[in-house]
Order: C-alpha cells, then structure tokens, then sequence
C-alpha cells in the first residue's frame, strides 16, 4: 500500500495500490486529520516495515523583500513545520515496524543561496535535521537517508517562478533522482547526493570561506531568473 499525502491526486493509482488524501500541508489541521487517516490505513495493512518518503516541497525565487512575506512563511509551512510534525506523527507506527524515513533537501542545502534565501535555508534546516534524527533514532529499526538533488526536469521550476536551467547547469531526470534515493535508503546511507556535478558543487560549496559562499551562490542562482518575471 502507498499513501500520499498532497494538494492534488496523482495521475498513477499504482494499480489499485494507492490511497490518496488530500491535503495542503500548510494548514496544520489538514495536515493532523491526514495524518490520522495514514495511521487508520497502516492498521488495516499486512505487516510490514514502513518508508516515510517526505518531500513535499516549493521554492520561491527573488530578492528578498521582493518576494511577498506569505510566501515566505507558507514556504517554511511546507519545507520545515510538515515534515517535522509529519515524522513526529507516524513515529510510532514507523517504530513499531521498522523502516526508513526519506528527506527530500537539496543542494540548496549546502550553502547560503541568494536569490532562494528562504528557500535554500529550509533545505538546510531538512539536511541537519535528518542527520540529527537518523543519531536519535540509531539502534530503533529506523534509518534516516537525505536526499540532496541538484536541477532535476520537474514542475518546481515554473512553481518558483524561475527560469529555464541555463545552460551547462545538467538537468537530473526525476526517475533517475527517485531511484538514487531509494537505493540510498536500501543502504541506510546517510545524505544521498545524485550526480558527479552535485557531489563537485557541494563538497566545494562547504569547504569555501564562510564569507565566500553567499556571494559564489548569488552569482550563479543569478542565471537563474526569468527572463519574462519582474524579479
Ligand atoms: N526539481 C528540482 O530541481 C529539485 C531540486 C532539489 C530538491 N527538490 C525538492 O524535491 C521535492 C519535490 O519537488 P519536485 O521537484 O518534484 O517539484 P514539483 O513537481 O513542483 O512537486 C512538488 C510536490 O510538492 C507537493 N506540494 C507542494 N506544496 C504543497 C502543499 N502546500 N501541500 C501539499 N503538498 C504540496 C506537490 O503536490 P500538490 O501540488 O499536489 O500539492 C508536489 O507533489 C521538493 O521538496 C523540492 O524542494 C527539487
């Protein structure tokens, strides 16, 4: 069985497999009766382990007073406080069976990123966070893996307002990215970053002065803008 969690029901039924609930999870008590209906259908499910995939998620690009103050903290909503409260909620039942929970952060994570401030700081906050809980719950039966993609060919761009990738920036394919993490997540590995350009950028970005890392980001999250937006 797999339950997903989210504003608009996916094209895929997986064959019968799939229950959908509806939720925005920026509304708290959306997000709490959804949650309950999670834990109703894991008690009517086989025995089995449990993979807590969470990776709802939006960005929003601009300069920072240029981007509207709602989005800003909706962004934190869904980014940070659901997947926090979300974990908290199916802990037990993930306790009870074993298995993994999944963090979608981003290379994003890895340094300060102008132009996605509040954006490339949520991810921050899922990437220390994970690594965190996967310590806490250490010895449990559930593992903890961060996902960390670079551009991958999905909707989030245009949901950013942001332009096409420029050129040279390798777009991952979000197949690709999803099996990366679920191979990480078999090998209970830590912090999964697809691709060599990735694994480069992030090792480089944490190893740069502090003072230097803002700006190198700026410079490069700067391509990014939108050609047809005001920002
Ligand atoms: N694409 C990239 O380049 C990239 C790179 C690094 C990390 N990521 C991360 O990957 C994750 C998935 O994003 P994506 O690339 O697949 O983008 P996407 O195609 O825009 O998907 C975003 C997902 O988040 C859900 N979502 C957004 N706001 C929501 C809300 N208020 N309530 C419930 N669900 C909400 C959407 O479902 P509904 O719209 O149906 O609610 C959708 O399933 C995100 O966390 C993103 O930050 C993406």
């Amino acid at each position: 069985m797999v339950c997903n969690l989210s504003r608009r029901e996916p094209d895929n039924s997986l064959d019968g497999r799939l229950r959908h609930h509806s939720c925005d999870l920026a509304e708290a008590g959306a997000l709490a009766s959804a949650a309950e209906a999670v834990r109703r259908d894991l008690a009517a499910a086989p025995p089995g382990q449990l993979l807590v995939i969470l990776n709802s998620g939006f960005g929003a690009y601009g300069r920072f007073p240029d981007i509207e103050g709602e989005k800003q903290t909706r962004l934190i909503d869904v980014n940070v406080r659901s997947v926090v409260d979300l974990a908290a909620r199916l802990m037990e039942p993930l306790r009870e069976r074993g298995g993994a929970v999944l963090l979608v952060a981003s290379t994003a994570a890895w340094q300060p990123t102008p132009w996605l401030a509040t954006y490339g700081a949520s991810k921050a906050f899922l990437l220390q966070w994970g690594l965190a809980l996967r310590e806490d719950l250490r010895g449990s039966g559930v593992g903890v893996t961060v996902l960390c993609p670079g551009p991958t060919r999905t909707a989030f761009f245009r949901a950013a307002e942001m332009g096409e990738a420029p050129p040279g920036t390798g777009m991952a394919d979000a197949g690709a990215v999803a099996r990366l993490g679920m191979r990480g997540v078999a090998r209970n590995r830590a912090v999964v970053v697809p691709g060599v350009l990735n694994k480069l950028s992030t090792a480089l970005a944490c190893r740069l002065p502090r003072r230097w890392q803002g700006p190198v980001a700026g410079f490069i999250l700067k391509r990014f803008r939108n050609p047809s937006s005001n920002v």
